[in-house]
């Protein structure tokens, strides 16, 4: 894999093997292999967690993060994604890790470019490292993947966690569900629908999605979506005994979630968080494997 663009790209082996790498990432004492590799993370949509956890795990790395802000760059000048992305390659920058909002943004850099690049968002097309981060957690929990049964509830049509986690979960062999308000669907998303007080009943993880507002046509109401659509105190109740929530936040605290629930018992929130340093650490140590920019000996066990 000489980019991370998608989930689609690996294998199941593949897959279980980065869990495995992020699990031993979490458990051993990282040593910096260099302080001459360069990473530029160029994002062109805003982002908490995906940036700064990449910073991190780039940090414990060893490597150095190059400092991008769009709002100060030549972006604002007119500079395309593609002008920006050979800047950096000239300028020395051995990695990209780029967010912005075309589904397809990777398609104008793709041979034309020679450094690795790794999605962190691709408009509402795919946010494979979020996925992997949260088959992560599940496998965590359940020390499998395969059998569960999984709901994603919400904004399906305008969420990119929604569409590379589906594919993802249903190719390891999760029954998965969709839950969504009307006009939220996808019929590109081939999954059974199901309602949200059904969903936490039947299924062992519920996960939950933002209201991507920032992508809607016209804007929505959501006045009472917590109670039509959303997951509610009462409705938590019914979760099986060991069903978890999990949400890839921002939170919109009161509309998909109660906001007593998000650090309830049952939440994995922050559990993905700390996850995405440690798969991010996995997916960055194989695509530059792959590249022959770094080798995989750079860890050494906690002693
Ligand atoms: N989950 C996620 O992608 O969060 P950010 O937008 O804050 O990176």
């Amino acid at each position: 894999m000489r980019h991370f663009i998608s989930v689609d790209q690996l294998t199941e082996k593949d897959i279980y093997s980065m869990l495995q790498k992020a699990e031993s990432y979490r458990s051993q004492k990282v040593k910096d292999m260099t302080s001459k590799l360069f990473t530029a993370n160029l994002f062109f949509e805003p982002s908490t967690r995906t940036k700064m956890s990449f910073i991190v795990a780039q940090r414990k790395m060893g490597f150095e993060a190059l400092d991008f802000h769009e709002d100060t760059s030549s972006v604002r000048k007119g500079e395309s994604l593609y002008d920006t992305a050979k800047t950096f390659e000239a300028i020395g920058a051995n990695l990209l890790v780029v967010r912005h909002p075309d589904d397809n943004w990777y398609e104008a850099l793709e041979g034309k470019i020679s450094i690795p690049m790794i999605n962190a968002g691709a408009g509402k097309a795919e946010h494979p490292t979020q996925c992997m981060l949260d088959l992560l957690t599940i496998y965590q929990e359940y020390g499998r993947i395969e059998g569960l049964k999984i709901v994603i509830v919400g904004d399906i049509k305008h969420s990119r966690v929604a569409h590379s986690n589906a594919k993802a979960l249903a190719r390891l062999g999760v029954e998965v569900y969709l839950c969504a308000a009307p006009g939220f669907e996808d019929p590109e998303l081939e999954f059974p629908y199901i309602s949200i007080d059904e969903a936490v009943e039947i299924c062992d993880v519920v996960m939950l999605l933002r209201i991507q507002h920032e992508r809607h046509v016209q804007k929505n109401e959501t006045n009472n979506y917590l109670d039509l659509y959303g997951l509610t105190k009462e409705r938590e109740k019914k979760m099986k005994e060991k069903a978890i929530i999990l949400h890839p936040a921002p939170i919109n605290r009161g509309v998909e979630i109660d906001t007593d629930l998000v650090e309830c018992r049952r939440s994995r929130i922050f559990k993905q968080m700390e996850n995405g340093v440690y798969v991010r650490m996995a997916i960055m140590s194989h695509v530059l494997n792959e590249w022959g920019i770094m080798n995989e000996n750079f860890i050494e066990k906690r002693q």
